[in-house]
């Protein structure tokens, strides 16, 4: 079975940390505090030689505490990108900010005449998104950003490793925001951060992490659990269906965490984060910052044979920059749900990112909470109904991207 989601990056090592975590009752005392969390934190700050980086339980809560602390008033309006997750704009509107729907472009990143046409004397901040690792417009962004005096939050949710000339994706901002969620370019299940150079946001920032709960115990050993139910749910996914019952039992009865939960798509908060990253996941995701540069190679590689085999007449395929990294590798062709049925016949899940302006859309999506209206993006409601991601996670061999290449083009 070939996936392009459901937890892409699980090392066996990750599963001993896990299980070392769940079953060994001296680390019991460890699972929230420790100072795991203090060295992704030192990792960060050396990787992309900045001054602060703080970490919290997701990338949604560390997107809420950046925005935060710009000490955003009431109403303050923040510019983001349609054709994104529903949790981003549940963190504008829990910092207090009004979201501002701004177009995108083939790219699948914000246009920046869109952009310049939403500014007002009321906005505040412009959050850059790097979708599927695909680099934003980010010099000409930034230009709009100065001229109108507004701060700039990169959401590096889907890139950690990406340069544009020269410079780190998520050091080109006031703010770098990163997300260690499940199907993200490293993972521990949940986890996220913000990396800044200024003192005064950084002060802020660390200010708010000190005021958060630590992560509950309940929250931690589902995530923990993750990671050996996964491992074995995949690798015996199809055996006589026994691992995709696991994997349903183990979601229905709350021993695995979930990516979104039911209330947020409601736009209702939770009440187990905003929280500190706890330690337990801290050190899985120190066993993955060692393999974040063989993953990402392998991303490349398999993105290059998606290129060169995709035929380009019928489908529209990502243009890479030099050196890009793609978290999926995601084309624009009709019907996308032809193929990702056919798809399935043949074992392989292809990805709907996002198949919404603001998704998951499914029943539960609650669209005017939001505060997306029908017609605010058109290209961007017309891209949600176009695009399909194909796997490029480091299971994905170099047969099987191509066996998934030609299968696509045999169906055009
Ligand atoms: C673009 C984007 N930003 C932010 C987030 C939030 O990250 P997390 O899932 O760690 O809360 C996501 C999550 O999927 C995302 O896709």
């Amino acid at each position: 079975m070939i996936f392009t989601g459901f937890h892409p990056n699980i090392y066996k090592k990750d599963v001993h940390t896990a299980l070392s975590f769940l079953f060994l009752p001296w680390n019991w005392f460890k699972l929230k505090k420790g100072n795991n969390t203090f060295k992704v934190e030192n990792w960060l700050q050396n990787y992309f030689t900045v001054k602060y980086a703080i970490t919290f339980d997701s990338g949604r809560t560390a997107l809420q505490k950046a925005i935060e602390a710009t000490n955003i008033r009431y109403g303050d309006e923040v510019l983001v990108q349609a054709y994104t997750c529903l949790v981003v704009s549940n963190a504008i509107n829990w910092a207090g900010g009004k979201p501002i729907y701004v177009d995108i472009n083939e790219n699948f990143n914000m246009n920046v005449e869109d952009l310049k046409n939403k500014i007002t004397e009321k906005s505040k901040i412009i959050i850059i998104q790097h979708t599927f690792g695909k680099l934003a417009d980010l010099e000409k962004i930034i230009q709009v950003a100065k001229e109108h005096n507004l701060i700039v939050i990169e959401d590096c949710a889907h890139t950690i490793g990406t340069k544009y000339k020269g410079k780190l994706a998520g050091t080109w901002g006031d703010i770098g925001m990163f997300s260690f969620g499940t199907d993200k370019v490293i993972s521990s299940s949940r986890g996220g951060a913000l990396i800044t150079n200024h003192e005064k946001l950084a002060e802020k920032i660390m200010e708010l992490n000190k005021k958060l709960p630590e992560s509950t115990t309940k929250t931690i050993l589902q995530n923990l659990c993750n990671f050996p139910i996964f491992y074995i749910g995949k690798a015996l996914y199809d055996f006589l269906y026994l691992g995709k019952i696991a994997l349903a039992v183990a979601q229905k009865i709350g021993l695995t965490g979930k990516i979104i939960y039911k209330k947020e798509k409601a736009c209702h908060k939770l009440n187990f984060y905003p929280a500190k990253y706890p330690n337990a996941l801290a050190k899985i995701l120190l066993n993955q910052f060692t393999k974040l540069a063989e993953m990402n190679n392998h991303r490349q590689e398999i993105s290059a044979i998606y290129d060169k085999i995709l035929q380009a007449d019928k489908i529209k395929k990502p243009q890479l920059l030099q050196n890009e990294i793609l978290l999926r590798y995601t084309i624009l062709i009709d019907n996308p749900q032809k193929f990702i049925q056919i798809a399935k016949k043949k074992r392989i899940i292809l990805g709907n990112w996002y198949d919404s302006v603001i998704a998951p859309a499914d029943k539960y999506l609650n669209m005017p909470g939001t505060g997306y209206q029908e017609g605010n993006c058109p290209k961007a409601e017309y891209l949600a109904k176009k695009s399909l991601n194909l796997p490029i996670n480091k299971d994905i061999t170099y047969t099987q991207a191509k066996m998934i290449a030609e299968l696509i083009n045999n169906n055009l």
